[in-house]
């Protein structure tokens, strides 16, 4: 993750119409080239189904970029030149004929990257054809979520994969490992002796990670309503953010020490069992309410909703790590549609100090809270505890804040969107950034416990108002611990 090599290679996405690959990668693509962090000799293949000699697809993914890449980001003199890098080839993937002009199209030359922007259904097939056409020696392959919709299915689309290219030539996207402050997880915990000697249940008592997100469905419905927030959000990305922040000092920054670590602390992962379900996990869907003052509908009323459906649009859960740093330390996870507003943020809670010695009423005030912000406004920042000024006030208590703001302190940088540091990381065939097949097995294996007890015990989500913090019992539950979420207004 150190210096970047800027390496030459093919990428080959397949499912280049769709919408992640015009919303995400081609802008990626284009910030990339801007930077300079495209070699000369690369190309970009864009793979879709639309048949055509690729003038008209070439055109709309134009179209998209301009209106996607910010207008103070456009540049004609990028755009020509990653023009000059982009071809369109119409392809059925799993038709083995087409993929011979692809194969000639790639060469002999540099790697191949082939980036499955498709659903997962047809990873196997599109492996299969790869490999018939010889094109399977010098590729990598990058497979977007969702993988499986539980452990079972998961490991269908992996082995499928894994018969053709081998573990480390496989790259797995949870994008908020992309994040710039999620990486920065790992430079505040293990490049500060500060934090990392109190990282642990002595001094810590207790760890929140939310994802909010004010958006609702956006057109997804048919998607969503079969994957539902645990499976969509709680199995990679929270998961992920839970991983980054308990697991164990790495021995290098190497790909797989990393990742041993992180697997480490998934298969610690207490099971949430049938008679704990009501106290520690709270499902949520939203209702109609408002966002930014504007009425908006609720998830049944969505369109094309079908509405019997009881998939969870929110989630809350006490989680608790079994192993000598965490004993008794509870990781409250919160993930929601229709949030009041977007927040990505981890809250390290610490210890009060063994003795107070302050005026009792000043008690409740004593907290140091680490919070570590990865969006909006990136940034970490330390409550800590201050005498407050003036000779009236005596030995009086105030809390306040030391500000890491990222977004301040790079205000003339532009924040790279996930999308850039992954296909980066590809390019220079890093697998730090991405989830290994151990890993994602061993989130579904934790999350399938989960569902399958909530289905068994057959509760509806609770509702709540969109533009809420989620529904009521959400509250109870960090309550039940004497606790409360940190910062809900
Ligand atoms: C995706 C989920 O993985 O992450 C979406 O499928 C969600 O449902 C998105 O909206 C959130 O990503 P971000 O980067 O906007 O926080």
């Amino acid at each position: 993750m150190a210096g970047v090599r800027v390496l030459p290679c093919t990428l080959a996405i397949f499912g280049a119409l769709g919408d992640l690959a015009l919303r995400k990668l081609f802008p990626a693509l284009y910030q990339l080239d801007r930077e300079g962090l495209l070699h000369e000799d690369t190309r970009i293949m864009a793979l879709a189904r639309d048949q055509g000699d690729g003038v008209k697809q070439l055109e709309h993914i134009e179209e998209r970029l301009r209106h996607y890449v910010p207008k103070a980001d456009w540049d004609e003199a990028v755009w020509t030149r990653m023009r000059g890098r982009l071809g369109y080839r119409a392809i059925d993937f799993r038709n083995r004929e087409d993929y011979t002009g692809l194969a000639e199209d790639v060469g002999e030359t540099s790697p191949l990257i082939a980036y499955f922007a498709t659903p997962a259904l047809v990873y196997s097939a599109i492996c299969e054809n790869l490999a018939a056409v010889g094109l399977c020696e010098r590729t990598r392959v990058v497979m977007e979520k969702p993988i499986g919709y539980d452990l079972e299915s998961s490991k269908v689309v992996n082995d499928a994969v894994a018969r053709f290219f081998p573990e480390d030539r496989v790259y797995r996207i949870d994008h908020y490992l992309g994040k710039e402050t999620v990486q920065n997880l790992i430079a505040l915990r293990f490049a500060n002796s500060l934090f990392e000697t109190q990282w642990n249940q002595n001094y810590i008592s207790h760890v929140e990670i939310t994802v909010a997100e004010k958006v609702g469905i956006e057109g997804r419905w048919g998607y969503f309503d079969q994957a539902g927030q645990l499976r969509d959000m709680v199995q990679n990305h929270l998961l992920q953010l839970l991983c980054l922040t308990a697991m164990d000092p790495p021995a290098d920054l190497s790909a797989d020490s990393i990742r041993d670590e992180k697997v480490k602390v998934l298969k610690a992962l207490e099971p949430i069992t049938a008679d704990q379900l009501a106290s520690r996990v709270v499902l949520g869907q939203y209702t109609a309410g408002y966002s930014d003052g504007k009425p908006v509908p609720g998830y049944l009323e969505e369109p094309n909703s079908n509405t019997e459906s009881r998939t969870e649009t929110f989630v809350a859960i006490r989680a608790d790590i079994r192993n000598w740093r965490w004993s008794g330390v509870p990781f409250y996870l919160r993930t929601g549609k229709r949030m009041p507003q977007k927040l990505s943020q981890i809250v390290i809670h610490f210890k009060e100090p063994p003795h107070y010695i302050f005026a009792p009423e000043q008690r409740s005030l004593i907290s140091n809270r680490l919070i570590i912000r990865i969006q909006p406004d990136e940034g970490i920042s330390l409550q800590v505890m201050s005498k407050d000024q003036g000779l009236r006030k005596g030995m009086q208590l105030r809390s306040g804040p030391l500000q890491l703001n990222f977004s301040e302190t790079f205000k003339h940088l532009r924040t790279p969107d996930a999308y850039e540091r992954l296909l980066l990381e590809v390019m220079q065939g890093n697998q730090s950034l991405f989830v290994r097949k151990d890993e994602i097995e061993a989130a579904w294996k934790w999350c399938d416990q989960l569902m399958d007890g909530w289905s068994k015990m057959g509760d509806s989500p609770k509702s709540y108002a969109a533009g809420s913090w989620g529904p009521l019992t959400s509250i109870a539950l960090i309550a039940r611990d004497g606790r409360s979420w940190y910062g809900d207004v």
